[in-house]
């Protein structure tokens, strides 16, 4: 069986928290759970995250846990009826001051106030992910008054975008600090922030996070305008970050479905060489809700992205509302299989003609430069405490499993996002020093990874458990004995 490495991420809800689904997600690949804090309750979070993690180790696989924050999305209040019916040509006014729940066929409450100072006559507002369009005609104190360009159905809170973002609301609202919160009580593994500008909001949910006592890695949502309109804004927003999403529901309402793809690249390319690991999301099997097959376009949307060395794609309504979440991780195991044979997946210019920055980085190349290049190689193994090693390593194309023998519960979930890397349980000291090398050969031995004759590489420092401490690479055969 070869294993897959490109991660998926799949997005709890309703149609998947029952024990018998989530065992079966878990066992069908899934690598990280994601909950999504724009629906449930903080009991059902805290539910769904203990069955995750006693289900996973039950059957000896590391699932890590992502929790979203809700973030800034603006939306619309509600209607008396529910829903309208808008066609083009349209007048529809949003207003501050209309009441919450009484909505008509020509306005509707909007509980974010600044949206009628932020925006000016000409600007185009798109509601419900782009469905609907309208022109703003005119700006009073307490409104926006608005031509219909694209019409349809408009239903309770749905969200709005401003085309081209630049919509000022903070990335960081009070759910979201109540949250992090959450997201320390319940040691989640990752913590994903919506909506971030720029890296100033990266550092303020850095502080929250620590503040609140979580290590979660953070993982910014690219999906604003802002994030993306130059290089630097982008470079420095990832550079902040410990994880990027491609969050392509509101990007692409922001930037236009025509630029997404090529910016898509862009990311996934940016995240890799800046030594971050990166998750493709949205609608990549959306006809999944419904349908037990993916349609072409999807499994190449997929395939796609696993070719442009994303480390994970994502399932959001397609496992946490939909009528197959089990087919959805199997379909997207499938493809990124299938997408992983492509011969392009093994060859590697990552960063060649390039100085590195760190030693550990420097060994990390070479361990894997070794890798692709030594025929009798068949593993790495990577003693790691944070990670850190195993995911500068996974950022160079190979076909080479990259083992990471970590101790803690955190490091071990962890890498469980990370393209081609995967955990092994390992605590060096648990070993007198001239023992550790032949320890860890010896674990990928009884898990029937090599046999004798295999070589293997391994990295390590001079002392345990020294983050950044990765200074040597050792080429070992299996079946000579090791120091
Ligand atoms: C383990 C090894 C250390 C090494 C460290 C690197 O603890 O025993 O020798 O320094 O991993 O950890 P890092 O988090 O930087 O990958």
């Amino acid at each position: 069986m070869s294993l897959r490495r490109t991660k998926i991420v799949a997005t709890i809800g309703p149609a998947s928290s029952s024990p018998e689904v989530l065992e079966q997600l878990i066992l069908a690949g899934l690598n990280v759970a994601r909950l999504n804090f724009s629906h449930g309750t903080p009991a059902e979070h805290r539910e769904r995250a203990e069955l995750i993690r006693s289900i996973a180790a039950k059957h000896g696989r590391y699932v890590a846990l992502l929790g979203d924050l809700q973030g800034p999305k603006i939306r619309i209040a509600r209607f008396a009826n529910k829903r309208i019916q808008l066609k083009e040509g349209d007048n529809f006014t949003f207003s501050t001051t209309h009441p919450k729940d009484q909505g008509n066929q020509d306005i509707v409450c909007i509980d974010y106030p600044d949206l009628v100072t932020d925006c000016k006559v000409g600007d185009e507002l798109l509601l419900d992910d782009g469905l609907i369009q309208m022109r703003v005609e005119s700006v009073s104190a307490d409104s926006l008054h608005c031509r219909v360009l694209v019409g349809g159905p408009l239903s309770d809170h749905k969200g709005i975008n401003r085309r081209g973002g630049g919509l000022t609301a903070p990335a960081l609202t009070d759910k979201d600090k109540q949250d992090i919160r959450l997201a320390a009580e319940l040691n989640l593994d990752y913590l994903a922030v919506s909506f971030p500008r720029d890296a100033a909001d990266m550092n303020l949910a850095r502080r929250l996070r620590d503040e609140a006592g979580s290590t979660a890695w953070l993982v910014s949502k690219i999906e604003r305008a802002e994030a993306v309109m130059d290089d630097d804004t982008l470079h420095s927003l990832i550079d902040a970050s410990d994880a990027v999403m491609v969050a392509r529901g509101d990007l692409a309402v922001e930037i236009g479905d025509a630029e997404l793809v090529g910016i898509q690249k862009k990311i996934i390319a940016a995240a890799r060489h800046r030594n971050k690991a990166v998750i493709t999301a949205t609608q990549m099997m959306e006809s999944m809700i419904h349908n037990p097959m993916p349609t072409r376009a999807e499994v190449s949307d997929v395939a796609n992205a696993a070719l442009d060395y994303t480390d994970a794609v994502m399932l959001s309504a397609e496992t946490a509302a939909g009528s197959y979440p089990v087919e959805a991780v199997k379909a997207m195991d499938r493809v990124c299989l299938g997408a992983e044979k492509n011969p392009i997946m093994r060859r590697s210019m990552h960063r060649l003609g390039q100085q590195f920055e760190r030693w550990d980085e420097s060994i990390a190349m070479a361990a894997m430069y070794t890798a692709n290049h030594f025929p009798g190689i068949k593993a790495i193994i990577s003693l790691t405490e944070s990670g850190y090693t195993p995911l500068v390593m996974s950022r160079i194309r190979s076909s080479m499993p990259i083992y990471a023998f970590a101790p803690s519960r955190e490091t071990q979930a962890r890498v469980a996002l990370f393209r081609g890397v995967y955990t092994i349980p390992f605590d060096p000291s648990d070993y007198p020093v001239d023992q550790v090398s032949q320890a860890a050969v010896d674990e990928l031995v009884k898990r029937n990874v090599v046999t004798e004759g295999d070589w293997v590489i391994l990295t390590k420092g001079d002392s345990y458990h020294t983050v950044g401490g990765t200074n040597s690479m050792k080429l070992l055969r299996v079946g000579d004995h090791h120091q």
